[in-house]
């Protein structure tokens, strides 16, 4: 093995204007940490302690931009009332060396009527298993507000000293359902072709640049398949991420899945439909979970790397950085990546198994994540916050 000083790993590598010490990040992981849409003492100590362990950049994960972009109470809602709480977040991140991103999305179709109020939007009209209910396809002029909405999101984060934006535009949630044929039924100039579909999520980028200038790096994390029949697939999914480069993005997180059919598919592994049961209020869903769980949400088995032949190929369409993600779990995959020509990558469970996974290889002390996909933090998000079950010993 090599000492860390010869380690890819540890070299420091630039995106847009912002340079990072290593070249791992921690990925987008919903914390559960942020009732009534606030930032909470839990929220900024859990990113003080992944900061601390040795992550170049730490993301905030899944924030709407809007009041109506939000699936649970618990999660981050940006306005202008939290930007105090998101500051000092930023500068707890920022005394620890680290930089900090934050993940900018709306849930579109998935948005929880009861959480919102009123009906939830989406590119056509579509029946959501998981929360019963249908959604409204949008007009333009929601759109035009759902652009500025991203834009003026973005513009709070910077406020707020974030070092990035991450537009979340995978997962199902509302730009990858323009994106995905699945949900997109539209025959105006937001839907049809791949160029259509891409229209409104290439206009969000655009609107953001616009906001946060060219400096400011803004990541995009995007499918390079959905994971299920008539959805995204790479071939699309290779020109929409050329599309996202012409429309400034900064980098290309090339993921898959889609939370409202297939959740557990952007994560490999085992599926905690006992922990998750436990974990619901809602009695439709909890019943529908302990009842058809199993087949509802199809376990796919964890493999090392499991996205990288659509990554590669994502790599070779754009000449923007492409930040692997999914299953980099040793130090040896890791700087295969790199020096295959990666620019970054972002871990997600290594860090919540253990906040101080790349101090600890760093210092030669673990070659590789001792994660074993149990997957049962995603249950924790809504039992208290995300931490390793298997490691704690609770749920
Ligand atoms: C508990 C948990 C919560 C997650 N929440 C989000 C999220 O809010 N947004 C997102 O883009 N991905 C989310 N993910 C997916 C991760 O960011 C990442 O794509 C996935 O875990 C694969 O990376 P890994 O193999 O390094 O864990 C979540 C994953 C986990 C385990």
């Amino acid at each position: 093995m090599k000492n860390s000083e010869e380690s890819k790993i540890f070299l420091s590598g630039k995106i847009a204007g912002l340079q990072l010490k290593n070249r791992i990040i921690r990925s987008g992981c919903f914390e559960g940490m942020s009732q009534g849409g606030r930032v909470t003492e839990q929220l900024v100590e859990h990113h003080r302690a992944v900061a601390a362990g040795g992550v170049a950049m730490t993301t905030v994960s899944y924030c709407s931009v809007s009041f109506d972009g939000r699936a649970f109470d618990h999660e981050l809602w940006m306005r202008d009332e939290i930007i105090p709480g998101l500051q000092k977040l930023t500068e707890t991140v920022h005394n620890e060396g680290t930089a900090a991103s934050i993940q900018l999305g709306h849930c579109g179709y998935f948005a929880s009527k009861k959480v919102i109020g009123k009906t939830p939007v989406g590119a056509s009209r579509k029946y959501n298993l998981f929360r019963n209910s249908f959604c409204k396809a949008m007009t333009g002029k929601e759109i035009e507000e759902k652009i500025e909405d991203f834009g003026n999101a973005a513009l709070m984060a910077k406020k707020a000293g974030f070092d990035a934006v991450e537009v979340h535009a995978g997962h199902g949630y509302l730009l990858s359902q323009f994106m995905s044929p699945f949900t997109n039924r539209r025959n105006d100039r937001y839907g049809g072709s791949v160029e259509n579909r891409m229209r409104f999520p290439a206009e969000v980028i655009e609107r953001i640049k616009k906001y946060v200038g060219n400096d400011f790096p803004v990541l995009v994390k995007m499918n390079q398949y959905d994971g299920m029949k008539g959805g995204l697939e790479i071939k699309e999914a290779v020109v929409s991420a050329r599309l996202f480069e012409k429309a400034g993005a900064d980098a290309i997180i090339p993921s898959c899945g889609f939370t409202s059919k297939t959740p557990f598919y952007m994560l490999r592994g085992k599926v905690p439909v006992k922990e998750m049961v436990s974990n619901k209020k809602n009695l439709f869903t909890k019943t529908g979970l302990a009842l058809f769980g199993r087949f509802m949400v199809r376990e796919v088995p964890f493999d090392k790397l499991f996205l990288l032949e659509g990554a590669r190929k994502t790599k070779d369409a754009v000449s923007i950085p492409v930040i692997y993600i999914g299953g980099a779990v040793s130090k040896a995959d890791m700087e295969n990546l790199l020096s295959e020509g990666f620019g970054f990558i972002q871990i997600g469970r290594a860090t919540i198994r253990d906040p101080e996974f790349v101090n600890k290889m760093k210092k030669g002390e673990v070659t590789e994540s001792d994660c074993d996909h149990c997957n049962r933090c995603v249950a924790a998000m809504d039992a208290g916050g995300v931490f390793c079950v298997t490691r704690e010993g609770k749920i």
